[in-house]
């Protein structure tokens, strides 16, 4: 199986959860190599933005990404296992004395199309400014009013003065795979996705 798996946060508490559910794992302490090959799996990792984009091309079979980048990018993949790690929220945050007035909002966020269907959800015309990390800063430097951001354990806010408007979803990570895969390997997947879903015992 070719396993693609989200840098970082999501890395570390994927490697538990597989380890706790009986499934392969790649070694703690990987170094610097991009892939890892343990017994048939050939585990691949990617910064989270990408691992989709592995498992729709077909270069893997299955991934492990945070469920806000699914929710940004609705990429043609399959969510098949809801995974308990990566617990976060999508929320509307910004400045303890919130702005007054009439002018258009402007709105900072890393996930622009959430924020644009957020606002237009609740008909409010706002002009959403796209970037690509630190989104905090925008309103302490006048870029934006508010940003529509993740929120764990609200550390960044609080250390930048900011403050949580508005929850608009939570997230968690997801275990996605392709209708490829699914034909080419439907037995590896099936008991993957079995062992992955399994409810421990009380
Ligand atoms: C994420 C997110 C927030 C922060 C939230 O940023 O964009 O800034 O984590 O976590 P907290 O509530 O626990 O403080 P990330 O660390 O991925 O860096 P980035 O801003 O450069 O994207």
């Amino acid at each position: 199986m070719k396993v693609a798996i989200a840098k970082g946060r999501i890395e570390k508490a994927a490697r538990a959860y597989f380890q706790e559910k009986g499934l392969p794992v790649w070694p703690e302490k990987r170094g610097r190599e991009l892939t890892v090959t343990v017994d048939d799996n050939e585990f691949i990792f990617v910064k989270g933005d990408d691992v989709y984009k592995y498992v729709m091309h077909g270069a893997a079979d299955v991934g492990v990404v945070g469920g806000d980048i699914l929710r940004e990018k609705t990429p043609g993949v399959l969510e098949v296992v809801d995974l308990p790690f990566g617990r976060c929220r999508m929320s509307v945050c910004g400045p303890k004395v919130r702005r007054n007035g009439t002018k258009k909002l402007k709105v900072a966020s890393k996930y622009p199309n959430v924020a644009i269907s957020h606002f237009a959800s609740k008909r409010q015309n706002v002009e959403v400014i796209a970037l690509n990390g630190s989104v905090e800063l925008a309103p302490l430097t006048g870029l934006a009013d508010c940003i529509v951001d993740i929120v764990e354990t609200g550390a960044t806010l609080e250390a930048n003065d900011l403050e949580e408007y508005e929850t608009i979803f939570s997230i968690n990570a997801k275990f996605i795979t392709s209708e490829a895969a699914l034909a080419n390997r439907p037995d590896e997947l099936k008991s993957w996705i079995r062992m992955l879903s399994e409810e421990e015992d009380e």
